[in-house]
């Protein structure tokens, strides 16, 4: 048997996605900062068999719930292209799969789950292929494809820094088919930019991703959440540029709120922060107005927070958090993170 393997991040949209059409393409352009130490490892080994043969263990057990997944994943790749794929057809995958993050966190793990089993079938079809194992721009763009095609956001974690997925007039690169580096420098401010993620529940989300799409589809508010979206992306895009860290913290905690706002008005309508999500949120805020640092928030569609901060300001930050916002996370539980810089094979 052959094997390989990858670590894919997980990663905060600060632009959200939220809402598409057929297979995962998204109704508004997101951009992303790709984390660090919450990731995915995958490993596979392979080799050719008649028919299609998985076995699947995440954390050393077996599981028939993502095995179910990832089969019917890879069987919908067929659709996609037959021919490109035609040696899944018959093959034996034995693959275990691990995350850096405790499964109960009530971290979303499909975004580094579905970029770490993307980034392996791109290696099996290298070597199936034969010939060049070069891990070039096309790889990892046919990576960031099939990761869309398994859960959306993931197509962002292929790479490092900042990502931008979606079709936008302002990167000429851009497509709904899959993500692509931030084309320009970030800014100092934004190099290294801290991730403290605030474990408000680490109980499952009430609203699956797949249903909470589909709520925008007959959203009073869907065509102008779409253009503001637009317009929150170049306003965003100049920021990371600039360094203008007024403007940064305006369109994240927006885009947090609209998020979940709009599904709080969604029909039916869902309410996934807690109270102490809400009490975070004002203690970030009376925090930002009296030291004048430059920290601020975004939300997943759950309640825990992300606190994020500049480089410079981590050793105060980091003293606060222990001293006041653990008060408010479940078990005092929050784990510190960063930009990363993207997947990487595991030889
Ligand atoms: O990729 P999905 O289908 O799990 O949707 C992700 C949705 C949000 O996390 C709320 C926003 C985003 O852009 O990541």
């Amino acid at each position: 048997m052959r094997k390989i393997a990858w670590r894919s991040p997980s990663n905060i949209a600060l632009v959200k996605y939220w809402g598409k059409k057929d297979i995962q393409i998204p109704q508004n352009p997101s951009l992303s900062f790709t984390l660090d130490s919450s990731f995915t490892t995958m490993e596979i080994s392979f080799a050719e068999r008649e028919g299609l043969q998985v076995d699947f263990c995440f954390e050393g057990k077996e599981n028939e719930k993502f095995k179910q997944k990832i089969v019917s994943f890879i069987k919908s790749l067929e659709l996609i292209d037959s021919h490109k794929y035609s040696f899944l057809k018959n093959i034996y995958l034995n693959i275990t799969s691990q995350n850096s993050f405790p499964h109960s966190a009530g971290i979303a793990s499909s975004a580094s789950s579905m970029s770490a089993l993307a980034l392996c079938l791109c290696s099996i079809a290298q070597e199936f292929n034969g010939g060049d194992l070069t891990k070039d721009e096309a790889f990892f763009r046919q990576a960031s494809f099939l990761a869309r095609l398994a859960s959306g956001s993931a197509c962002r974690s292929v790479y490092g820094g900042a990502t931008v997925w979606g079709k936008t007039a302002i990167l000429a690169d851009s497509s709904d088919e899959y993500a692509i580096p931030f084309s320009y420098d970030l800014h100092e401010v934004f190099q290294e930019f801290r991730d403290t993620i605030l474990i408000v529940s680490s109980s499952e989300k009430s609203v699956s991703s797949r249903a909470g799409h589909a709520l925008m589809n007959y959203h009073p508010f869907a065509n102008i959440r779409y253009q503001q979206a637009n317009t929150h992306l170049a306003m965003l895009i100049e920021a990371l540029k600039t360094g203008d860290m007024e403007i940064f913290i305006k369109i994240v905690e927006n885009e947090a709120l609209t998020l979940h706002g709009l599904m709080m008005n969604s029909d039916p309508s869902f309410i996934l922060m807690h109270p102490n999500t809400l009490r975070i949120i004002e203690k970030i805020r009376e925090f930002r107005q009296v030291t004048g640092l430059s920290v601020c928030f975004t939300l997943d569609a759950g309640p825990n927070v992300h606190l994020l901060y500049p480089v410079k300001e981590e050793f105060r930050i980091k003293q606060w958090i222990e001293y006041e916002l653990s008060a408010f996370c479940e078990n005092r539980y929050y784990i510190h993170d960063q930009m990363g810089r993207g997947a990487i094979e595991m030889v």
